[in-house]
């Protein structure tokens, strides 16, 4: 048995009978001890019982005790008997009462305790200190050759949210995400990061007007991005393209927005989700937000987002297409068709979108 650590389950009565019927072959007890003696030379579900005084011939280090007993009471009483002998690390316990299998649980986390976490984001180091530049105060980015603050790309927490919604949803099958609006391609990069730990083969399509340096240009293995240089109305676009994930973040015009919705939203697979920024701030894009939720096809719900502007939050929706029938949507020609930016009054789908 060197290098594997010994496995022994103190409490040889029918309560260990049944642990052992759930347990894995791999996982079995080398062998049972027990107080009562009658037992000791028995076997209980194919483990053999043995003097509690046998586990001394082991190294302490080397050894793992499992309390297996039907009466909670008397756990304690073991652990003191097993103290007695020099065991006192290694002691877990197996109960029949779940609060009391909870708390070795955490007992058990907690002296195994680290600094590490689970589902750390997987970024380059490059796009971490990309995110150092971020202001909280204010929700801006304060790059080393400005002294303004620079409003353009998604705020960190949005950033961090696309990359959580891709590994949230990663298990229903993204293979394409299409997002408008690159700019310097903090989205993006958060998108694709998030893309490569849930489908190496995903493949994320960014559109923008402008060619603006990108990050994903300054960090390796981003092959899974494709920018697209030109307006997201009429750009050309792989042929056959289904999307699974559409965000929206360029023009911010009703005009630009409809457009882009009315070119894309038909290619967005059934069950798909739309994610558009600054849906609060600009009215432009509230009222095609206003639109979707007048829809019986879609699912909308609106966030806050931490940036902080004179008229309010910029603002996240997100919105699930729930089916491709019927309710087609449309271009309204009453709506602004230019920018508009909230004032005083609510956001315009807060306030109804006849309003
Ligand atoms: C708010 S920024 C995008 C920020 C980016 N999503 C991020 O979070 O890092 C908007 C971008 O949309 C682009 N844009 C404006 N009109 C566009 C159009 N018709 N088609 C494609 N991109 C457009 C702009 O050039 C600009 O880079």
């Amino acid at each position: 048995m060197a290098g594997k650590k010994i496995k022994v389950a103190f409490g040889a009565g029918a309560f260990l009978e049944h642990v052992i019927k759930e347990m894995p072959s791999c996982e079995m007890f080398d062998f049972a001890v027990d107080n009562d003696i009658n037992k000791h030379g028995l076997t209980v579900g194919g483990v053999s019982v043995r003097p509690v005084t046998d586990i001394v011939q082991y190294s302490k280090e080397n050894m793992n005790v499992w309390i297996c007993v039907i009466d909670n009471t008397a756990i304690n009483a073991i652990k003191e008997q097993l103290k007695s002998l020099g065991i006192v690390d290694g002691v877990h316990i197996i109960s029949s009462d779940h609060h009391v299998q909870l708390g070795d649980a955490l007992a058990r986390l907690k002296e195994n305790e680290d600094n590490q976490d689970y589902g750390n984001l997987n970024l380059p180091s490059f796009v971490k200190s990309f995110e150092r530049s971020y202001d909280c105060k204010s929700g801006g980015y304060r790059f080393p050759n400005e002294n303004y603050l620079n409003f353009a790309c998604v705020e960190v927490p949005v950033g961090r949210f696309y990359y959580a919604l891709i590994l949230l949803l990663g298990g229903t099958g993204i293979s394409c995400v299409l997002e408008t609006g690159t700019n310097i391609g903090y989205s993006t990069i958060m998108l694709a990061a998030a893309l490569k730990e849930v489908n190496p083969r995903a493949v994320l399509y960014t559109i923008d007007i402008e060619n603006f340096p990108h990050i994903f240009d300054y960090v390796q293995d981003f092959d899974n991005v494709v920018f697209l240089n030109g307006s997201s109305i009429n750009v050309d676009l792989p042929p056959d393209i289904v999307i699974d994930i559409l965000v929206i973040d360029s023009d911010h015009s009703y005009t630009v927005c409809m457009n882009e919705l009315l070119r894309f939203e038909p290619l967005l697979k059934v069950d798909g989700y739309i994610l558009m920024h600054d849906t609060l701030y600009y009215n432009s894009v509230g009222y095609c937000v206003a639109q979707l939720k007048d829809n019986p096809r879609f699912e909308v719900i609106t966030f806050e987002t931490p940036r902080i502007h004179a008229s309010g939050s910029p603002g996240l929706s997100v919105i699930r297409k729930n089916s491709a029938n019927g309710f087609p949507l449309y271009f309204d020609d009453s709506k602004i068709k230019e920018k508009e930016c909230r004032t005083g009054q609510p956001p315009a789908f807060r306030r109804g979108y006849m309003l």
